[in-house]
């Protein structure tokens, strides 16, 4: 099963073991090629699939953070990418599109159009600027935006669904532009909605931004999953655990995941130069999801509204830049 929100649930790694009983080398090769923790020369490529050499990439960075593990400080573990600063403007330029293609849908979407063409103004938005729709292809999803109505929790697929007064829709796009991802997605309104479903899109608006405002340097995942869950069952809600936030920049899905739930104080600490998505799906009802015969739509199990917003966002030394606001 693929990832938007990444699943928790990685069905591949059920097999793998199958896998490593049959070709051991096989497992561990495909590991390492995604996350090489051999001691890498200066002119090897870098291990953050940027392409470029080691030494013209992350080795003043990962020599950084080995004088800092020396120091006693906790770091990161190296298989998530802090992005170099060459990086970071790639990734900018990326979010400011991603951002501008969904404030050319905020006036667009209205009652009477479909899904499909919602998908068809993202895509040709998203070439018209040079960019890849990432979702087109992604793991064999087959359009270029996910477009999640009302019940559906996300990977909803564009297309001949008429939206009507009413509905509540989440538009999710990802670009890639010149290699590098930005991830984000919005509720959109359609008519007058009623005032239940009004308050679970605000409720959830709130609750990523509860989320980016524990994005600091020394607060941990865990701070942002609580303070999202705190807001959500504070108001009666609750929050999906079948799909989660992801490191994003330089792949479209990186570690580490990022929970829209937990304790505070735990899980990975943030440092400075991490890319990451915080995206929220909270339900009216039960959190728990089930997927369609389509492989993709997430619908909530007891058929309750859902709501879902998403910024990819950057750790800084202050602490937090909303890469697609
Ligand atoms: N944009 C989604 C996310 O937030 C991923 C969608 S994957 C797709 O991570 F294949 F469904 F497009
Ligand atoms: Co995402
Ligand atoms: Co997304």
């Amino acid at each position: 099963m693929a990832a938007a929100v990444r699943p928790v649930i990685n069905s591949q790694a059920g097999w793998n073991w199958l896998v490593f009983l049959l070709f051991p080398a096989r497992v561990i090769m495909n590991d390492e090629r995604r996350y090489p923790l051999q001691k890498l020369s200066r002119n090897d490529l870098c291990w953050c699939g940027s392409g470029k050499k080691y030494k013209h990439c992350h080795l003043r960075l990962d020599q950084e953070q080995e004088r800092a593990k020396r120091r006693g400080e906790t770091v990161p573990e190296r298989r998530v990418i802090l992005k170099t600063p060459e990086q970071i403007a790639g990734i900018r330029e990326s979010c400011r599109l991603t951002k501008a293609i969904l404030d050319m849908l905020e006036t667009r979407v209205e009652p009477d159009i479909t899904t499909e063409q919602i998908d068809r103004w993202v895509h040709e938005m998203t070439v018209e600027n040079g960019a890849i729709p990432a979702p087109l292809n992604y793991r064999g999803y087959p359009k270029s935006v996910c477009t999640s109505l009302n019940e559906v929790v996300c990977h909803g697929i564009p297309g001949p669904r008429v939206l009507k007064e009413g509905d509540i829709l989440n538009i999710d796009v990802t670009s890639i532009l010149n290699g590098y991802y930005g991830d984000s997605s919005r509720m959109f309104l359609v008519g007058e909605v009623s005032e239940a479903a009004r308050k679970l899109v605000d409720v959830t608006y709130e609750c990523m931004m509860l989320g980016i405002e524990q994005v600091k340097p020394g607060n941990r995942l865990g701070d942002i999953g609580h303070a999202i869950q705190r807001h959500a069952e504070s108001r009666g809600y609750s929050v999906v655990r079948a799909f989660v936030g992801h490191g994003t920049g330089i792949h479209f899905h990186e570690p580490p995941d990022v929970h829209h739930y937990g304790q505070p104080g735990t899980g990975m600490p943030l440092a400075p130069n991490m890319v990451f998505t915080i995206e929220p799906m909270i339900n009216a009802g039960g959190y728990a999801v089930r997927v369609l015969p389509d492989g993709w739509t997430a619908v909530t199990a007891d058929g309750s509204l859902s709501a879902q917003w998403e910024h990819t966002i950057l750790v800084t030394e202050e602490g937090v830049e909303i890469l697609t606001a």
